[in-house]
């Protein structure tokens, strides 16, 4: 539905809303309205203050100033109770899911059917299966949360947040863990609740699915509003010009590195069901890209390379020894890192400080005995942060009180500062801005020129063509093919991690898109 035909439908109107952290005023003097039935994009970058605006209206704040009207009517969001009690759904940038319980439990959590006093289990899977229909999920709603993958747990929360019957949703980077396949599906369960006269907002990183899906865009920077526009109006290079205050060019520019002797030998490694007969050899000061669609296997290697999980077959030497032992930790000993595709999980202590996280890695080198001594690692937490220019640069600034793409770069920060002779990054610069994304490419070839030896799992195919030396494709678990990155374009990536193995034959009609 065109927004100019709703006028009078307006579901959302927040005036002249206001909120404070100690220190920081992160949303100033905001005005934001969602028509019923629209889907409105919010985009800004790390730090410009969506998620504080959207928690506002899901009620996480008690103390905003400004008024909100829901469907016309002034209303108080002080709590999440009352966000939901006036239709508010939010899925978070961060997943909310709890863990160890079931996928039912989860989804129908604080209105689990009853029947007299006993949970009336035979509805509940009922309910739970309607809802998993609803997003194209075909699960046992007996399994739990923590058996299933993170896409998938990411598709749960919508349906959880959808069974409340919102009539505002928010979705805050709800494709950051999903695959290009995936998005697809989203954007088709996100056209059937626009027309059922949902309004959405929906918060992306990324400017071409703002353009498939948005109606309207709204720009904020520095916790300010700085336009909004119907998606028609307005270029990407407009947005991003007033995102980050100025125009952003020369987004990849390839510096001079040196690639030295082979430094990482993979041989014949495989890991049954999930990767076969691997073989590479990365070198000394080299990026190597690894690409490959949804299920490619790309993940599940690195898990191995990293000590996560065991090859079945296979062997890995680092600089001609045989890399040993059976945890992350032993392989970090070695030289070893590895930064993760989901930051929650595997990657950082959210309670705990900015220097606690990037020092965490290398408690032991920071030791005398069993007494560890955090200002020794001050001069490189300093470095780390000016560096990544993470914002704000305060070492003792609790991790989870940070932006999400702020927190990506603390993760990063850590791994840089366990100086590794291999890194490998999944997904580096998922969930955050154009400007972080400069800086922490720029951080990952710095690396390299540095004598690292880098590994790059990335969706993101300029990613891919911009920074790597050679890409080599995954497909169904084996390597395809390899590129050098003078005869890479995203084009021809594509279609490789589509099993096609010739250029230009098919490439109009190919629609399968690589995903994580
Ligand atoms: N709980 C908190 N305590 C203190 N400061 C906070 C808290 N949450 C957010 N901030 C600060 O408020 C500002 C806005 O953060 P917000 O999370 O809204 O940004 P964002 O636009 O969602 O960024 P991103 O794209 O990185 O997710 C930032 O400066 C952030 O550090
Ligand atoms: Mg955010």
């Amino acid at each position: 539905m065109a927004v100019s035909d709703n006028q009078i439908g307006l579901a959302l109107e927040m005036r002249h809303v206001s909120k404070r952290f100690p220190g920081t005023i992160a949303v100033d003097d905001v005005s934001f309205e969602v028509f019923a039935g629209e889907v409105h994009a919010l985009v800004g970058e790390n730090g410009a203050g969506k998620s504080t605006l959207m928690k506002m209206l899901a009620g996480s704040f008690d103390d905003y100033s400004g008024d909100i009207a829901v469907n016309g009517k002034v209303v108080t969001l002080h709590s999440p109770t009352m966000a939901k009690k006036f239709g508010i759904g939010m899925i978070y940038q961060e997943l909310s899911l709890a863990r160890p319980i079931s996928i039912v439990e989860n989804l129908l959590a604080g209105r689990l059917p009853r029947k007299g006093p006993f949970l009336d289990k035979k509805r509940a899977l009922d309910m739970a299966a309607g809802l998993l229909k609803h997003v194209g999920l075909d699960l046992d709603p007996n399994l739990p949360i923590e058996d299933i993958s993170q896409h998938e747990a990411q598709l749960v929360e919508i349906a959880k947040v959808l069974g409340n019957n919102p009539c505002i949703l928010v979705m805050d980077e709800p494709t950051s863990a999903l695959s290009r396949e995936e998005v697809q599906r989203l954007f088709e369960i996100i056209q059937n609740l626009k027309n059922r006269g949902i309004a959405i907002v929906y918060i992306s990183h990324h400017l071409p699915e703002i353009f498939g899906i948005a109606d309207r865009v709204t720009i904020m920077r520095d916790g300010k509003k700085v336009a909004t526009r119907p998606i028609g109006e307005i270029t990407r290079e407009e947005i991003v010009q007033m995102m980050v205050g100025r125009s952003v060019k020369d987004f990849y520019k390839r510096g001079e590195r040196s690639i030295g002797e082979v430094r990482f030998r993979i041989k014949n490694l495989s890991r049954f069901g999930f990767f076969h007969e691997v073989n590479i050899e990365a070198r000394k000061g080299e990026i190597l890209g690894i690409c490959g669609l949804s299920g490619a296997g790309r993940t599940e290697l690195a898990r191995v390379l990293v000590g996560l999980d065991r090859a079945d077959e296979g062997s890995m030497e680092l600089d001609g020894k045989p890399v040993s032992g059976s945890s992350m930790a032993d392989f970090l000993d070695q030289g070893i890192a590895y930064l993760t595709e989901d930051r929650k999980i595997e990657g950082l202590a959210l309670r705990l400080a900015m220097d606690d996280n990037i020092l965490a890695a290398i408690v032991d080198r920071l030791s005398a005995g069993s007494i560890f001594s955090k200002s020794k690692g001050g001069p490189a937490v300093s470095r780390l942060i000016s560096e990544l220019s993470i914002n704000p640069p305060d070492p003792s600034r609790t991790v989870g009180n940070l932006s999400g793409g702020n927190q990506q770069k603390v993760l990063l920060a850590k791994w840089l500062a366990s100086e590794p002779r291999v890194l490998i990054l999944d997904e580096p610069t998922r969930g955050v801005d154009i400007g972080a994304k400069m800086t922490i490419h720029a951080s990952i070839e710095k690396l390299a020129r540095e004598g690292c030896t880098v590994l790059l799992i990335s969706s993101d195919l300029p990613e891919l063509v911009g920074l790597c030396d050679r890409i080599l494709i995954m497909r169904k678990g084996h390597f395809i093919r390899e590129m050098p990155w003078s005869e890479c374009d995203e084009e021809s990536l594509l279609l490789a991690a589509n099993g096609d193995m010739g250029r230009g034959a098919g490439a109009a009609g190919t629609t399968a898109k690589v995903g994580a």
